[in-house]
């Protein structure tokens, strides 16, 4: 990108003012330095809002034809980084249409026929907007397909399961990610639904009422591939309630990875050890030479905050606006842009970090001898056989008690020493017989659990397909 320079007081309308701003002010007030990104949006939009004059016989076609002549040009230069942006013309807006007029003179000042700077924004990010959700949509496609390749591969990875953070029952290491599945499922549904509001075009609006010339703003909608157009005009130019439902959908996507990233740093410390991340997304420490630091989930952790800091500041920006436009709207980019290159990054570094997941299998089951994760399929077994719930679940606890006493696991207790640990709740020893071994099992246990949405492998592969067959 090319330096933004200053040379001279601003000209756009200085023909009412006696004074230039300062530089300072002029600093202040600028937004070149940043919405410099959405050039090929502004061009695009000037391009079809030429060619609707044109259509209107509002401008002719040999300016319609320099115009596009000067744009092709223009579009060339800042791609090949040799458009001089200048703080002076403040904006993106006033910098392309200041260098068309030098290219091709008159035509270049009849663009502006009909239009206002304030819709030309609200047009411009829209369809930038656009744009970043398309590649959010095909990043979450991207996450999602490698999170399916690794659920499948742990389909029947025992391992257990939490509530309060203590052992509660088993699961499947890839019912456990399926759970982040169908997470991104909703948060792909959110962009996706987000995208309908936000592909509509507030061009046509002008500076707030609309406009006296002719225009036809449902062509220029279909030139620039808009659903609708907007249909208020003072709406159009000033709420920005699109980009705020954008940083909503962000700032959920982001949490549901910020808790992903939690249970990877928790799976990868050695008092755990379920897991190990590919070393490429980790690093050591300056001091401590054995150190492997999951940097990159922390630092998803990390800016699940900016982005939820971004949505705070568009809600905070809107909340007191009268209508219409208001420059504070200018104040609309920087946190839009963070949130998009935030969540851009982040899904593309997490579909790839998905990948070098290596799973501690072992780990895993052994975990799941503390806690006596199958408790609650004992108390079932008693159930099944008669026993009120109540006194199941109070049976099982005077289990639980003698096993902790023993130091053991409840599979491992004896027939008898099982009922006898349940000796002072009336009907519940009776009821325990040789096939109890069957369901406090970590593989009974998750068999057990067939129902759709259960954790038994069966339902994992059937939730996996599902998954699949909904991709496709
Ligand atoms: N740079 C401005 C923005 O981002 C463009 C619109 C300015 N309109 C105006 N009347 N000052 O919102």
């Amino acid at each position: 990108m090319t330096d933004t320079t200053s040379s001279q007081p601003a000209k756009a309308w200085s023909g009412r003012f006696t004074e230039p701003v300062s530089d300072l002010v002029k600093r202040y007030t600028a937004s070149v330095f940043f919405d410099q990104r959405m050039a090929r949006q502004d061009i695009r939009g000037s391009l079809a809002h030429a060619k609707m004059l044109a259509r209107q016989g509002i401008i002719g076609a040999q300016d319609l034809a320099d115009i596009e002549r000067g744009m092709t040009q223009i579009l060339g230069e800042i791609e090949r980084g040799e458009f001089g942006w200048n703080l002076d013309d403040e904006d993106v807006h006033l910098n392309i249409e200041k260098r068309l007029t030098v290219l091709v003179g008159d035509a270049g000042k009849r663009l502006h026929t009909g239009r206002s700077r304030n819709d030309q924004v609200a047009t411009d990010i829209r369809l930038w907007l656009r744009d970043a959700i398309d590649q959010i949509l095909a990043l979450i496609g991207d996450f999602q397909k490698n999170l399916l390749d690794v659920a499948e591969a742990n389909a029947a990875t025992a391992m257990p399961g939490f509530t309060h953070l203590q052992v509660a029952q088993p699961v499947t290491f890839g019912h456990h990610l399926m759970a982040y599945y169908e997470m991104s499922r909703r948060d792909a549904e959110r962009f996706a639904d987000c995208r309908k509001r936000v592909n509509r075009l507030p061009l046509g609006s002008a500076a707030l009422a609309g406009t006296s010339y002719p225009i036809d703003r449902e062509f220029v909608a279909r030139e620039l591939g808009f659903d609708e157009v907007c249909y208020n005009s003072l709406d159009a130019v000033s709420d920005r309630d699109f980009a705020i439902e954008f940083c909503a959908a962000s700032a959920l996507l982001m949490t549901h990875l910020s808790r992903f990233s939690e249970e990877l740093i928790l799976w990868m410390s050695p008092r755990v050890g379920f897991i190990d991340l590919a070393d490429r997304f980790c690093t050591g420490s300056s001091i401590m030479p054995q150190k492997k630091n999951p940097d990159v989930p922390e630092l998803v952790r990390g800016k699940t905050g900016r982005v939820n800091g971004s949505l705070i500041a568009l809600l905070t920006l809107m909340k007191g606006q009268p209508l219409a436009y208001n420059k504070d709207n200018q104040e609309d980019k920087e946190p839009l842009f963070d949130t998009a290159d935030t969540v851009i990054d982040t899904l593309r570094i997490y579909a790839d970090m998905i990948t070098g997941i290596r799973v501690k299998a072992d780990a895993m089951r052994d975990a799941l001898k503390q806690g006596y994760a199958t408790a609650t399929d004992l108390a079932d077994y008693l159930v099944k056989n008669g026993l009120p719930f109540r006194d199941a679940h109070e049976a099982v606890a005077l289990a639980v008690r003698a096993a902790d006493v023993k130091g053991c696991d409840l599979p491992q207790f004896t027939l008898d020493e099982l009922r006898a640990a349940m000796a002072h709740v009336p009907g519940a020893a009776e009821r325990v017989k040789d096939d109890v071994f069957a369901v406090l099992t970590v593989e009974g246990s998750l068999a057990s659990r067939k129902h759709i949405g259960g954790t038994a492998p069966e339902q994992v592969r059937a939730a996996i397909a599902r998954a699949r067959s909904s991709q496709d």
